[in-house]
Order: C-alpha cells, then sequence, then structure tokens
C-alpha cells in the first residue's frame, strides 16, 4: 500500500496509508481530513477535492480530462500543480506522493 503525505490548508503534514483501486479524494477524506469537502462524491462535477500535486509526480498521473480541467478553471488557487483528487486513482507508482489540499474558494 503506497504511503502518501497529505498537507492540510494550515500546513501540517501526515502520513497516511491509500489503498490501490481507490481514489486521492476517497484516500484523504476518510483519513480524516474535513477540509476536503468532496461535495460530489467524485464523479468531477464540484471541485472541492481540488488539491496541488508535487510535480515530481506529474507524469505518473492521469491525463487531465477536459471537465476536470473547466471546473479547477472556477478555483481563484488554480496553479500548474493543480488536480480534482477524485479524478486520481491510487497506484503503487504513488509511493511517496505529495499533496496539499487548496485553501477553499
Ligand atoms: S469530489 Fe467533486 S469534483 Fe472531485
Amino acid at each position: 500500500m503506497p504511503q502518501i503525505t497529505v498537507i492540510n490548508q494550515s500546513g501540517e503534514e501526515s502520513s497516511v496509508e491509500a489503498v490501490e483501486g481507490r481514489t486521492l479524494m476517497e484516500t484523504i477524506r476518510d483519513n480524516g481530513f474535513d477540509e476536503l469537502l468532496a461535495l460530489c462524491g467524485g464523479c468531477c462535477s464540484c471541485a472541492t477535492c481540488h488539491v496541488h500535486v508535487d510535480p515530481s509526480f506529474k507524469d505518473k498521473l492521469p491525463e487531465m480530462s477536459e471537465d476536470e480541467n473547466d471546473l479547477l478553471d472556477s478555483s481563484e488557487h488554480r496553479d500548474e500543480n493543480s488536480r480534482l483528487s477524485c479524478q486520481i486513482p491510487i497506484t503503487a507508482e504513488l509511493e511517496g506522493l505529495k499533496v496539499t489540499i487548496a485553501q477553499e474558494d
């Protein structure tokens, strides 16, 4: 099971165990990070699962869909490392990933 580091909106780091086959959003949410609202439950329609992903993992992540891109555009906290965590499946390759929960819009 890949170990990932989650940085909350206050900048505190926690190490969590991720389960392959689940999504990054589920991993963060189910480890008690209430600030990741994930209001739509993972169907790519709310953008409240916005995270900033360690740039060194960029090529291990799936391509961004047009829908994800459009939704991220609605966030004023978007940067070049922004992703919607519900669109990222956990794989063994994500061992050591660092992910920061985006500030709320
Ligand atoms: S949970 Fe709604 S877009 Fe990810």
